[in-house]
This record gives structure tokens, C-alpha cells and sequence, in this order.
């Protein structure tokens, strides 16, 4: 018997794992009214600090906690505050000074479609976003949260939230959990929906596994082909507040891939170091030889002051994307991996090559025998002090000529390359590395050398001993 496809009936050992993951995701009673009195609190500050304005507003929890889908010591509140009648986007920003003023917290403003205020309060993450409730009509994107909310209710139980921790838990140990541009992954929504269309977890995974895609329309408003066709992506869930609109649109093809494997794997080998990899480090000796061994190159994006994640992750990606598609149009050049990470004010792209030098001669080619004698002539007297001329197979004329080093070099090349192409807004400047000594230097110096255990392995931190 196939096992993945036996596991709706769960096997012990995964029962077993399960049960574990539970113990650890599941909050306890005490955490619950210690994050709801503070939760609360801050939500009735808020509420009193704009008592004065011209407006009717309500201030609300919504997410994870207000739907009790939160993992226990991931700690963050969404407090909305939600205005009844329609006011221009600056008044969402003067909401926002005035709690800047009278809370005694300190805030950070953070830009999504608007901007909102994100503080730290005793030990909690809290998310302050102002939008409008207002009878029928969408204004901001904020506006479906409270659809949302309302939703989830009708069909959550405590066992289908229990079900939704697994998933969020899963996805967070196999870093594919979040909608934001670095991860382009699945948002705590989509999980919620996900568990409430298939309810529960394993069957999730397994149809993930399993299936090329996923379809889920509460709605029943669209037909799968059309909503293909439309959304591009290889799992839509049609928001049952908003028919037009795919719940993972930000979803990746190369997350959706990740998650794909990982639930495989998970099924075959079910194990708790999904949920919870263990933080894995490279000794300096295995780095070091790894660097000097292998053609890997560092190319590093300094990151403008006050630029938010998703811009800069945005044009990081893009980059990268121009960076492999630039080094295939080489031939000579195969990327076999990358790693993209974020340290301190910049961004760090590591490059495995199959090679970082070039060949040391390359083929000049000229025009096809078929062409003029005059432009055939032209050709060999140009390049005459070169080895030539040869007739290809595809029967051009060329020369074989000796690259310079400067040539040769694919670091040099790539700073050539990064040169013509714009790194405003997000970047102030880009350096690339190829010397291995060098590399291993910012390594260290950044500290960055756990992050790297995958891209130097090849196994991701999540994967249990096979
Ligand atoms: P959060 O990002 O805080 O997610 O967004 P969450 O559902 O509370 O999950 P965790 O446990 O914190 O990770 C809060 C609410 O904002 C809306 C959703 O309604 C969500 O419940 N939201 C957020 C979206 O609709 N889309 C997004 O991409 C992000
Ligand atoms: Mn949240
Ligand atoms: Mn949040």
C-alpha cells in the first residue's frame, strides 16, 4: 500500500508527530489571557485617544488572534480601526499621528497599500491599521479584514483551529508562510480556507502533494479554466468577500514547488523538524573550503534608508531574475543555485557556477560562406593576426581569439552587466565578489554563515535524516 496516499487515515508515526507539533503550537490558557488583557488594553487606548474625531469609527481585533488561529509565543495583534464614513486617505494618516501622540509606545510606521503604525508592547507585536467599514463598498484593502473575520466564524471550531496551526506551523518551519514579496508564500488566510475547504491538515498536505494545482471557490462563481486563465496561479482560492479576487495571489511558483516537496517528504518521512528545523551551522572550516572549491559568487545590494521590505525585496528578485537570465544568454554559464538573504541594511545574493572564469579563448564568428567575397574579406583582414579563418559546421567564418583576463572574469562581467541596469529605488550601491578569502570574510563579519547551511548543502534546514 502506498503510504502518502493511505494518510487520511493518519499512521501512528505521524499521529505521533502531530500530537507533538499540537503541544507546542496550541496556547495555553494562561498565554491566552495575558495576550487578550493586553490586546484589549491597547485596543480601548486607541479607541479613547480618538474619541474627538468628526467621525463615526469603531476599533477592532482581527486576524489570527481575534479568529484563535495564532500560534502560541508568535505574538501579533491586528487592531483595525475602521471608519463608517468615507473620509480622505491624508485623515487615515492624521489617525495615525494622533495615536503616535498620545500612546505612551513607541511606534514604527510601516507601509503596506497605506500606512500603518507597528509597536512592540510588552512582549506583543501590534499592528495598527486604519481603513473603512463601509456598507458595501471596498475602499482600501484593509476594508475586507472585518468580511473576513465574519466568515471565518460561521465555520471555524476548535478543531479546524487546531487544524490551521499545523498548517501555519508547517509552512513557517519550511519558511513558505506569508503573503510578503520576500516569501511570496501562503498568508494566514489562505490557510485558514484552505483547512476549512479540505478539514484538516493532512488531507491539505496531501493534496498538495498530489494535485499539479488547486481550485477552491466557495463561491462558486467561477469555472477552473477561467479563473486559471486569469489568477496564473497553482493555487487559487477565490475570496469568499470578494469574488474577483484570488486569496494567493502572491503566491510563487517556486513556493508552491517548496511546499509540494516538503509535504511529499513529510508523508514518506513524517518528522517534527518541519514544523521546528533546528538551527543548523557551518563550521568556518567546512565554509572556507566550500567558498574556495566551488564557483560561487557574492554580489551584495546596499539597501536605501526608509525603503519598505516588499519594495526592495521586489527589485532584489527582479535583479536576481536579469542576473540568471543575463548569465543563460552566456551559454558558457549554468547557475546551479542561488541563496537570496537580507542582513543588516543590505541584501546578499550568493551564485553557485559551474565555472567563474570563462574559457580561456573564445569563437569569433564572421559572416556565413553564402555572403559577399567583399564582406568575407573584410572579415579575415580584421581578425587576421587571430587562429583562422575556420569554416563552422554551421558554415560560418571565424576566428578563434584569447579572452583577457578581464574578460574571462564573470565577476567583472556582472559588474559590467549591473552597471547598465538601474538599481534606483531600493539600492544605493551593488559590489560583486568572486575571491573566495573575501567572500568568507563578509560572511563572517555579517554573521550570516547559519543562514547559509542550505545553499551550501543542499539541504534545507527542515529536512529530517534520511
Ligand atoms: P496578518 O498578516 O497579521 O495575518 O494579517 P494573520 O491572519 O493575523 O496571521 P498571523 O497569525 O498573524 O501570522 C491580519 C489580517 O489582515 C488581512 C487578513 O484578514 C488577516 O486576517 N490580510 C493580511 C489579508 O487579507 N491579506 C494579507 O496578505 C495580509
Ligand atoms: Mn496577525
Ligand atoms: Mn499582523
Amino acid at each position: 500500500m502506498n503510504p502518502a496516499s493511505d494518510s487520511l487515515v493518519a499512521r501512528p508515526e505521524i499521529k505521533k508527530v502531530l500530537r507533538r507539533v499540537l503541544d507546542k503550537v496550541v496556547p495555553r490558557e494562561e498565554e491566552r489571557e495575558f495576550i487578550k488583557n493586553i490586546a484589549e488594553r491597547v485596543r480601548k487606548e486607541i479607541e479613547d485617544s480618538l474619541a474627538e474625531i468628526p467621525v463615526p469609527f469603531s476599533v477592532e481585533i482581527h486576524g489570527s488572534f481575534a479568529h484563535d488561529t495564532w500560534l502560541s509565543g508568535d505574538r501579533d495583534i491586528d487592531i483595525f480601526i475602521l471608519l463608517r464614513e468615507y473620509k480622505p486617505k491624508s485623515f487615515l494618516e492624521d489617525l495615525l499621528k494622533i495615536i503616535e501622540n498620545r500612546l505612551p509606545y513607541e511606534f514604527e510606521r510601516r507601509y503596506a497599500e497605506h500606512p500603518y503604525l507597528h509597536a512592540y508592547i510588552d512582549g506583543l507585536e501590534v499592528d495598527i491599521v486604519p481603513g473603512y467599514s463601509i456598507k458595501n463598498k471596498i475602499l482600501s484593502a484593509v476594508d475586507r479584514t472585518p468580511r473576513h473575520t465574519r466568515f471565518l466564524k460561521q465555520y471555524l471550531s476548535e478543531e479546524l483551529c487546531n487544524e490551521i496551526r499545523l498548517l501555519k506551523a508547517f509552512l513557517k518551519g519550511i519558511d513558505a508562510y506569508g503573503a510578503e514579496i520576500r516569501t511570496q508564500g501562503l498568508s494566514g488566510y489562505a490557510c485558514e480556507l484552505l483547512i476549512i475547504h479540505y478539514k484538516s491538515f493532512l488531507r491539505t498536505i496531501t493534496e498538495i502533494a498530489q494535485k499539479p494545482r488547486i481550485f477552491i471557490d466557495f463561491t462558486n462563481t467561477w469555472e477552473e479554466e477561467e479563473a486559471i486563465k486569469t489568477f496564473r496561479r497553482r493555487i487559487i482560492i477565490i475570496d469568499p468577500t470578494d469574488t474577483e479576487r484570488n486569496v494567493t495571489a502572491n503566491l510563487s511558483t517556486q513556493t508552491f514547488l517548496k511546499i509540494k516537496l516538503a509535504s511529499k517528504l513529510f508523508l514518506e518521512r513524517p518528522s517534527t523538524t518541519y514544523f521546528f528545523p533546528e538551527e543548523k551551522n557551518l563550521s568556518e572550516k567546512i565554509l572556507r573550503k566550500s567558498i574556495r572549491e566551488r564557483s560561487i559568487i557574492l554580489i551584495q545590494l546596499f539597501i536605501k534608508e526608509g525603503v519598505s521590505p516588499d519594495t526592495y525585496w521586489g527589485q532584489a528578485k527582479r535583479i536576481l531574475r536579469k542576473i540568471r537570465q543575463f548569465l543563460k544568454r552566456m551559454r558558457e554559464v549554468e547557475v546551479y543555485n542561488y541563496e537570496i538573504t537580507e542582513t543588516r541594511g543590505r541584501i546578499m545574493l550568493f551564485l553557485e557556477l559551474n565555472t567563474k572564469e570563462l574559457s580561456r579563448y573564445k569563437k569569433v564568428l564572421g559572416p556565413p560562406i553564402w555572403a559577399s567575397s567583399k564582406n568575407i574579406l573584410d572579415f579575415i583582414i580584421k581578425h587576421y593576426d587571430e587562429i583562422g579563418p575556420i569554416i563552422s559546421i554551421g558554415s560560418r567564418i571565424f576566428f578563434i581569439e584569447k579572452r583577457s583576463a578581464n574578460e574571462r572574469s564573470i565577476a567583472e562581467i556582472l559588474k559590467n552587466f549591473l552597471d547598465t541596469i538601474k538599481i534606483e529605488p531600493s539600492f544605493t550601491s551593488i559590489s560583486v565578489h568572486d575571491n573566495p578569502e573575501e567572500i568568507v570574510k563578509i560572511i563572517l563579519e555579517e554573521d550570516v554563515s547559519g543562514k547559509l547551511y542550505q545553499f551550501v548543502t543542499g539541504k534545507p534546514p527542515w529536512l529530517p535524516e534520511i
